[in-house]
């Protein structure tokens, strides 16, 4: 079997295209502030392509660009000011920050009901318990690719590799929701390769170059690649072997053009969904 590529910038335009239409029946713009505190130039590239990305669908967002020097409590006094702003629906910290500046103590001073990147501790635990609240962009992103693919989730037995707040955990929080029998491997996990072969839906978010075989994939299995990884030679690859994986799964992920584009995609509903929220709509 040859899989099905699962086509994540298709599904993010089409996602993107809905948020645009459900924008200009407002009566207001959705407002977005992304900040970015210091000169990486990865961080540069996300925050100029949320920024072009939210100002598509019409959403009033503009980029706060501090000096790598920033204190804490200088980057606390700015999110304090957008916590208050009544035209500010979103905020976003784009991370890595400075080292002289706690990620931790920043993500906790955003207010919940404007953390759209969903990294709160507040809204890490709504979705732990089951409540409704803000999700992480990148696992949301992951569960409409799987309604995309038509993937049957009910009772399916997932494994997310990697346990990072920002995916693996909301991940398997999410699957988990849908009613899949849900395992979370890791870095400390005995057998990864027998747990890959049991799993119907595969999640690779671990950040190590195909570290997943393709000889680990289960025939008929599911497989989404949350991996991004520059090879020395210049190739971009996925948490996946891709060229083994795609002859066993019945869908899967390309890397680049799947995950990647949900994300931000996910930002501009995240945001949407919290303008509608605070504003009691
Ligand atoms: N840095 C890399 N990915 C992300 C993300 O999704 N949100 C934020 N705030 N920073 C990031």
């Amino acid at each position: 079997m040859t899989a099905t590529l699962i086509d994540g910038k298709a599904v993010a335009a089409g996602l993107r295209r809905e948020i645009a239409a459900r924008v200009a029946g407002l009566s207001f713009r959705p407002g977005l502030r992304v900040v970015r505190v210091g000169d990486d130039p990865a961080s540069g590239v996300y925050v100029r392509n949320k920024d072009k990305a939210a100002q598509e669908v019409g959403f009033d967002s503009a980029t706060i660009h501090l000096p790598a020097g920033t204190e804490q409590a200088e980057l606390l006094a700015l999110v304090a000011r957008l916590n208050a702003d009544p035209a500010v629906d979103g905020i976003l910290v784009q991370l890595p920050l400075p080292p002289q500046i706690r990620a931790d103590v920043v993500i906790s001073a955003v207010a919940p009901e404007k953390d759209v990147d969903g990294f709160h501790p507040l809204n890490a635990g709504r979705l732990a318990s089951g409540q409704p609240g803000l999700v992480p962009c990148t696992p949301k992103g992951v569960m409409h690719l799987l309604r995309a693919a038509g993937a049957s989730l009910p009772g399916a037995r997932a494994l997310v590799v990697g346990r990072s707040g920002i995916v693996g955990r909301p991940m398997a929080q999410l699957l988990l929701g849908a009613d899949c029998t849900v395992t979370i491997a890791h870095s400390r996990t005995r057998d990864l390769a027998a747990e890959c072969r049991r799993a119907e839906i595969l999640v690779a978010a671990v950040g190590r170059p195909e570290m997943v075989q393709g000889d680990w994939v289960a025939e008929g299995a599911t497989v989404i690649d949350v991996g991004i990884n520059r090879l020395p030679d210049g190739r971009l690859v996925g948490d996946v072997a891709f060229a083994g994986a795609v002859e066993r799964a019945e869908a899967i992920t390309p890397v680049p053009g799947g995950v990647g584009p949900m994300t931000i995609a996910c930002l501009l509903e995240n945001t949407l969904e919290a303008a509608l929220i605070r504003r009691n709509i």
